[in-house]
């Protein structure tokens, strides 16, 4: 066996760390001595809260106006260190802003362990659901605070271990309806939160490390806590399977494919059918199309965040209680090139039949998607959604703040987008222009895997739709949102883990057909 850099690393090395330690929270009336910070919300105007013990004016003075992102550090003579954390005006805070203003904090604070805020109390006095409020809180100040530390020898960063979520009034006073919904909005930030670790955790994987055959062992494992049946395909199987698109960008690998079936069915009876497929190249070189040696092509070993996306978002379907059955797909290998590596002009017959023209085998993304797409169609599932760091197209279009979505159904591009907007992982629709389909054509085969020189993220996601056929569908292209080159409220610097929290929101609402009243 040839050597692999993971050879020399330890066996207590984990693909999920963050995964395996989740911070401890909790409810309560004020600060408890462990709190080592204490943050308090301070609106653009109004009173300012006494734990501050300063004046607006004071504030003011010190460059802080209480806008959302801005945050005050204040140190004491004794107890924990106060942080004014600005949340804008109360009349305009929604789940998005008081997302911000929680990892505004969690960053303000980031060399403390133990975390308590008023933030959601404060929120939910304002109007904003309580459940909501508890969860977001939750979700800004985990994944404000996330690091990959995994591979230091020393860890760089302060662990963080609690949060206490501070409520002088109804939720930790006794308030029974108030403190169900912060409960249960505890419970479910963590799981959110949770989910985007674990899509970081594994984008963060380096490739040696994180391949299709490890993808597949740890989603065995991870499936198995939270009650995924999990289905591991391996190459024999693939072939059997006639999965030509996978089997195809493999060819170059010294490593073995995986297709790594998740399914999650609901205790009850099931509200519908859901298939979330999601492209896992666990390193992109371009195959023969080799990439120059950049930036771009060293952030390859993410080419496989849509399904982290999909593993991630499944593992919280059963804790928040999902009334669909899902099945998710995640299409792993590397792409690399070697003497038998996929040729240009080589043709790949897909699973169902279709052959496809490789005029560029660095667009391999959308080669293992199709084959995921026939086989999710074949279940007679409801609706298709994949995700897939696609096209740079995407990139170059809408850059890192949002990802475009596709879809042959616009009920299932609207939830998305809803789901979008409470997750704050930003979508923007673009259209499966159909008169571009002709650029797919090829003399040879039925498709070519290329669309020319413009329009990349449209002729990708046409290519997919191909597959689709009449099946309600949505395409998210994530290539920019992907990652973040600096910390940024909740995205830390590196993998977002964008498109795990989206799918599950999506999955928890979904129904496959719009209600009529
Ligand atoms: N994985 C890349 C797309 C990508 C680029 C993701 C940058 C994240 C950051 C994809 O497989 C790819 O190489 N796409 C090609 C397609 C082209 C050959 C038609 C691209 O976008 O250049
Ligand atoms: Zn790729
Ligand atoms: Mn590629």
């Amino acid at each position: 066996m040839p050597f692999q850099p993971h050879m020399l690393i330890p066996d207590s090395f984990q693909f999920g760390p963050s995964w395996a330690a989740a911070p401890n929270v909790s409810r309560i009336e004020a600060p408890s001595p462990r709190a080592d910070a204490a943050g308090y919300a301070v609106a653009e105007s109004g009173p300012v809260p006494a734990a501050i013990g300063l004046k607006r004016g004071m504030l003011n003075a010190a460059g802080f106006s209480g806008k959302v992102g801005q945050t005050l550090v204040l140190p004491q003579a004794e107890g924990p260190v106060i942080v004014a954390i600005g949340i804008g005006t109360v009349d305009a805070l929604t789940a998005a802003t008081l997302r911000d203003a929680a990892a505004a904090f969690a960053r303000a604070a980031k060399i403390e362990r133990h975390l308590a805020t008023d933030l959601a109390a404060v929120a939910a006095a304002a109007g904003l659901d309580a459940e909501s409020a508890a969860s977001v809180v939750i979700e800004g100040v985990v994944l404000a605070r996330y690091r990959y530390d995994e591979l230091k020898t020393k860890p760089e960063t302060t662990p963080f271990e609690t949060l206490e979520l501070v409520d002088a009034g109804g939720g930790a006073r006794g308030d029974a309806a108030a403190g169900t919904a912060v409960a249960a909005g505890i419970a479910r930030g963590l799981t959110l939160a949770r989910a985007g670790m674990l899509a970081r955790d594994l984008a963060s994987a380096p490739p040696a490390y994180l391949t299709a055959t490890n993808f597949a062992d740890f989603a065995l494992e991870v499936g198995s806590q939270v009650g995924l049946q999990v289905t591991v395909f391996d190459k024999a199987q693939l072939i059997e399977l006639g999965c030509g698109g996978l089997l195809g960008v493999n060819a170059g690998s010294v490593e073995e494919p995986r297709m790594i079936q998740l399914r999650y069915q609901p205790a009850g009876e099931s509200t519908g059918h859901l298939a979330l497929v999601g492209k896992g190249i666990t390193y992109d070189a371009g195959g023969l199309a080799l990439k120059p040696g950049n930036a771009m092509h060293a952030a390859m070993k993410m080419d496989m965040s849509g399904a982290g996306a999909v593993l991630a978002a499944m593992t919280t379907l059963a804790e928040l209680g999902c009334t669909n059955t899902v099945t998710g797909y995640l299409m792993c290998t590397d792409n690399l090139p070697s003497g038998s590596a996929i040729a240009l002009g080589e043709v790949l017959r897909m699973h169902g039949g279709t052959t496809v023209e490789v005029k560029n085998p660095d667009a391999e993304g959308r080669l293992v998607m199709a084959d995921a797409i026939t086989l999710a169609k074949e279940e007679g599932v409801d609706a298709i959604v994949d995700i897939a760091t696609l096209t740079g197209a995407a990139l170059a279009a809408l850059g890192t703040a949002m990802a475009p979505v596709f879809g042959n159904d616009q009920v299932i591009v609207d939830q998305l987008l809803a789901a979008s907007a409470a997750t704050d992982e930003s979508l923007w629709q673009f259209p499966l222009e159909r008169r571009y389909r002709e650029l797919l054509n090829s003399d040879v085969a039925d498709l070519s895997n290329v669309g020319g020189p413009h329009a990349g993220a449209i002729t990708a996601a046409l290519f997919l739709a191909h597959f689709v056929g009449e099946t309600p569908w949505a395409h998210l292209d994530i290539c920019g949102p992907m990652m973040s080159d600096k910390d940024n409220s909740w995205r830390s610097k590196g993998p977002t883990g964008f498109g795990a929290r989206l799918l599950a929101e999506f999955a928890l609402a979904y129904r496959p057909y719009p209600l009529v009243e």
